[in-house]
């Protein structure tokens, strides 16, 4: 069988990584942006080009007799990727673009939940204007996010209190949005802990994979900058330290409840990972978004700890015919930590050389922003090498991923305190004094 993996970062090293592990033989072919060694070695086919160019992806598939496809990130999806590969016959893990707008349109997925009254929704209203933004925070009683519509990288998100901390500024952040000709939501604020839960999907039945926490702020004590995510971690039971058995439930009910209205309202399934980000609250689990996609770096810390086949479960997927047993984890911790450059994610340095070659277990490391060029391995400006722990507890696995991401040579950093047992007692202690 023949697999085209799109995308060349981590999250698609560890998907290369697991399909190779399958007892089913495959032949991987890789259509990446940028020459990702790890990937490399394990495909028989690699080329570089433009992951948003749905022809030339869908032209080196049938090239290369290509059965299935996997897609890692949004852009190809937001690109119409699935439809043309589709159109081809090649059937694919990721939606068609229409599918994908639960992803590229905040407002799309804000209507869809509220229409089809899934629980966890926030209170919310579309503006293409100025007009009626002061009195909508008045009546969120200035407990509020503007979030622009469409793709912006994690960017075009605001927080009241965090990063907007008047109406003017409000204002001026929406008419900044209007200038770029974009439209926005205004939405409810929900406090409390955020977590992923993604599902694999068939279009009808789910299964579910454990519970993670991304860490988006850029330094120690969740400070600095938003990124793409600076690391994660999992626990053994699958759940997260700070959330009951019920928020588990709950967000897992969210999911299958959108990929059910996604099934009434389009008449078709939706084929691929449902990832839902969550907020735990003292008033339950709430959605913060829907992705299209593995998280990044969630997907390290699931499919290293896959037990079931692979190639079985994105069979399943493609056949309709999915159950949890083809999703089955086994009850490890995992931490995950990226290593990126000096300066990212605003003044990222670029182009340096790094040597990862003293890391013990070249199996514990994702190559994700880098270039493997004549004379080395560069760094190319953003989250550069991703390493992964597991244990039997958290702790156990950050230890391991702490001694080993040092031995990166490089101008890198990485967030020491993630998965550490001192920042998650104070995730534990959030949650516990919000729920009294
Ligand atoms: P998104 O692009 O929707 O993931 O938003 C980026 C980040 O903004 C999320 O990870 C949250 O930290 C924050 N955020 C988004 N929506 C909300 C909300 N309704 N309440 C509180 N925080 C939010
Ligand atoms: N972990 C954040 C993301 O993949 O969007």
């Amino acid at each position: 069988m023949n697999i085209l993996l799109i995308a060349s970062g981590a999250r698609e090293h560890v998907i290369a990584r697991a399909l190779k592990k399958s007892s089913t033989p495959i032949d991987l072919f890789c259509f990446g942006s940028s020459n990702n060694p790890g990937i490399k070695a394990l495909a028989i086919g690699y080329t570089v080009g433009k992951l948003d160019d749905a022809q030339a992806i869908a032209d080196f598939a049938r090239q290369n007799k290509i059965d299935r496809a996997i897609v890692g990130p949004e852009l190809p999806l937001s690109a119409g990727v699935v439809d043309e590969l589709v159109k081809h016959g090649i059937p694919a893990i990721g939606p068609t673009k229409q599918l994908a707008q639960l992803e590229t349109s905040k407002s799309f997925t804000r209507d869809l939940v509220s229409s089809y009254n899934i629980p966890g929704c926030a209170k919310y209203k579309k503006f293409s204007s100025l007009n009626g933004i002061k009195e909508y925070t008045e009546e969120l009683q200035n407990s509020y996010v503007v979030k622009a519509d469409g793709l912006m990288s994690g960017k075009g998100v605001k927080v009241y209190g965090e990063h907007l901390h008047s109406i003017d500024e409000t204002l001026a952040y929406c008419k900044e949005i209007i200038d770029a000709g974009s439209t926005f939501l205004i939405e409810e604020k929900f406090i409390g802990q955020e977590f992923s839960l993604m599902s694999f999907c068939d279009g009808i039945h789910l299964a579910h994979m454990p519970a993670v926490q991304d860490h988006k702020r850029a330094f120690i004590g969740d400070t600095g900058p938003n990124t793409g995510g600076m690391g994660s971690y999992s626990d053994a039971n699958h759940s997260l330290p700070f959330l009951t058995d019920d928020d588990i439930k709950q967000a897992q009910t969210i999911n299958q409840a959108t990929a059910d209205a996604l099934f009434d309202k389009f008449k078709t399934g939706y084929k691929g990972i449902l990832y839902g980000g969550f907020m735990a609250t003292a008033d339950g689990v709430k959605l913060i978004e829907y992705n299209a996609r593995f998280g990044d770096p969630e997907c390290m810390n699931v499919l290293a700890i896959l037990e079931s086949d692979f190639v079985e479960l994105c069979q399943a997927v493609i056949d309709g015919t999915l159950t949890q047993n083809h999703a089955r984890f086994k009850n490890q911790a995992t931490v995950c930590k990226y290593a990126v450059p000096e300066g990212y994610p605003d003044n990222a340095i670029k182009n340096q050389r790094i040597d990862v070659s003293e890391i013990t277990n070249q199996d514990q490391i994702y190559y994700a922003s880098v270039d493997q060029r004549a004379d080395g391995l560069y760094e190319t400006g953003s989250r550069t090498v991703a390493v992964l722990g597991t244990g039997s507890t958290i702790s156990e696995a950050e230890k391991i991923v702490e001694e080993e991401i040092k031995k990166i040579k490089g101008p890198l950093f990485h967030r020491e305190d993630i998965g550490t047992q001192e920042l998650i007692q104070k995730r534990i202690k959030m949650m516990q004094e919000l729920r009294h």
